[in-house]
């Protein structure tokens, strides 16, 4: 398809069903299970999922009932989440997301919510353990003249769910950039166990699929144009935490060098989301590693920079997230990309045995770890959810090495990060190599649950903490009847209940 073609629907059975957001929004029953696209605020539907939200507030005002269930990839933006969350529209939401209005809902117990590795949520639908998928509502970029379609600014679970929907929908969005034509590699040979075969992919860059989605003519109720952008929001400028943590990382990966247990170009990198994840990537920029490559979930501002300046030869991920700035410089000239970036599906970008067997080194934010280096991900203080696990979990336990990175303290300092006990385990302390801070790193391995507890105290809790930290661990230790993982049970979580009840963790004077 030529870059200046107006019209993006070539193929006659698709183009017969254009009509608008509105008209497709009320083909979707109420109770529908509704499998869309869209990861990290990248290639979401925006019109229809907006007029369905219009539709059920309408709906409720009349006094009717009408909700959805919405699986996704993972985040997607404000036309989808927040204004189906703001119109009482979703009752199952599921995977990762990271909307201020759903987070709201979901803490409300309005919306029901199930956080799922992101490399399990296809096969969870393709096993039938999440019930019928209704319908497939999906943005793509072109619709070709023989029903190929160019997929978006994200993968996701797109495949999946066309393959397992009834009815597929399509929103055909004109901003995105026909260029991405050539970029995707979509794998179509993932069968259920018994017959399951091995994927053969073997290094970052190498395609195992073709570009196009599938997606059967007779199956498409509704195509929709739109020309919305993707709303992504700008990351903020890596802090001196951010860059502490960046450079510890720095240090400890070129230790590793030394000692000969990583390459001089390291292993492919895998970055988690978030402000400090990125502030990582550029610290890498400064580092003294060159030819990196990244197996990873999102391609963020920061992987853009060190693709730009050739510190980093090739990445693949299942999606884009990036500012809006990198994505005016970026989208323009992302056939130039081609060769070196590779969207897969987020089965394949999340594969546990591919994760493996390339020794993806994995590097994710957190909420706290405790001082025998458990990991909570997800939730503040024991019982409200942040955004959800997405990758860390795939890419944590499978990796080379998994690195996970948070400041010392939290919310003016009135939160230490590193507590005696989390309050939530996401990752155990068995999938945990690395727990860095702006104070300082801790490598977690080969360390027994005592020599851990000593290293993540000294190196990587704030100071107005440290002490109270070691004061817990040594009361655990001679007070704990087992003397293997100590701890005294009515106290572990004392922090978290002194932080909701006086909005500190420190003890009032
Ligand atoms: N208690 C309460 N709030 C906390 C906290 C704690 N222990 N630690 C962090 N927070 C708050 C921060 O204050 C901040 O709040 P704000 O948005 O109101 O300012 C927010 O959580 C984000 O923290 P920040 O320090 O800016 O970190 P981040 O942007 O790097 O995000 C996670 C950190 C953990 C929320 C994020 O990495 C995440 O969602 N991870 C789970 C999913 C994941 O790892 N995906 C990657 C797989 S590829």
């Amino acid at each position: 398809m030529s870059s200046s073609s107006s019209n993006r629907i070539l193929h006659p059975a698709f183009a017969q069903r254009v009509m608008s957001g509105e008209e497709a929004a009320a083909l979707i029953q109420p109770g529908s299970q509704i499998g869309m696209s869209g990861f990290t605020g990248s290639g979401y539907p925006k019109a229809v999922p907006m007029a369905l939200a219009k539709r059920a507030a309408a709906a409720h005002e009349r006094g009717e009932k009408f909700k959805v269930n919405v699986f996704t990839g993972a985040s997607t933006g404000p036309e989808l989440d927040g204004k189906l969350a703001d119109a009482n529209a979703v009752g199952l939401r599921l995977p990762y997301q990271s909307d201020s209005s759903t987070r709201k809902h979901i803490n409300t117990g309005d919306i029901q919510y199930i956080d799922i590795h992101l490399s399990q949520v296809a096969q969870l639908v393709e096993y039938g353990f999440l019930g019928k998928l209704d319908v497939a509502l999906i943005e793509v970029t072109a619709i070709l003249e023989d029903g190929r379609v160019i997929p978006s600014t994200s993968v996701g679970n797109n495949q999946t769910w066309i393959n397992c929907a009834d009815k597929v929908i399509l929103e055909v969005n004109s901003t995105q950039p026909l260029e991405l034509e050539g970029l995707h590699d979509i794998y179509h040979n993932l069968v259920n166990p018994p017959n399951r075969q091995p994927i053969e992919l073997t290094s970052v860059s190498q395609r195992i699929g073709d570009p196009y989605l599938r997606i059967p003519p007779e199956k498409v109720i509704a195509v929709v144009n739109t020309d919305a952008p993707d709303r992504s929001s700008a990351f903020k400028a890596p802090d001196e935490n951010s860059k502490k943590i960046a450079g510890h990382i720095m240090e400890f990966l070129s230790w590793e060098v030394k000692k000969g247990r990583l390459p001089e170009s390291l292993l492919p990198l895998q970055s988690g989301v978030g402000n400090i994840a990125n502030a990582v990537l550029y610290g890498l920029q400064d580092g003294p590693f060159e030819n990196l490559t990244a197996y990873t979930e999102v391609i963020q501002d920061g992987l853009i920079s060190l693709m730009r300046s050739g510190k980093m030869v090739s990445a693949s991920a299942t999606s884009f997230s990036l500012s809006p700035q990198c994505v005016s410089e970026l989208m323009p000239q992302i056939g130039d990309y081609r060769e070196r970036i590779v969207l897969r599906a987020q089965e394949i970008s999340n594969h546990p045995g591919i994760i493996r067997r390339l020794g993806v080194i994995a590097m994710n934010g957190m909420i706290e770890a405790d001082i025998y280096g458990n990991v909570n991900s997800t939730h503040i203080m024991g019982s409200s959810m942040m955004n959800g696990i997405g990758g860390s979990g795939d890419f944590a336990r499978n990796g080379f090495l998994s690195i996970f990175m948070a400041p010392s303290t939290a919310k003016d300092g009135t939160i230490s990060t590193i507590v005696p006990m989390v309050s939530h385990v996401d990752h155990t302390e068995h999938d945990v190599s690395v727990v860095v801070t702006d104070q300082g790193l801790a490598d977690l391995r080969g360390l027994s649950p005592n020599q851990r507890a000593k290293l993540v105290i000294e190196n990587c809790s704030h100071p107005d903490y440290r002490g109270l930290l070691l004061d817990y661990y040594n009361r655990s230790l001679s007070q704990a009847k087992g003397k293997h993982t100590p701890h005294i049970l009515t106290e572990s979580l004392s922090w978290h209940s002194r932080f909701l009840s006086t909005g500190q963790m420190l003890p009032k004077e």
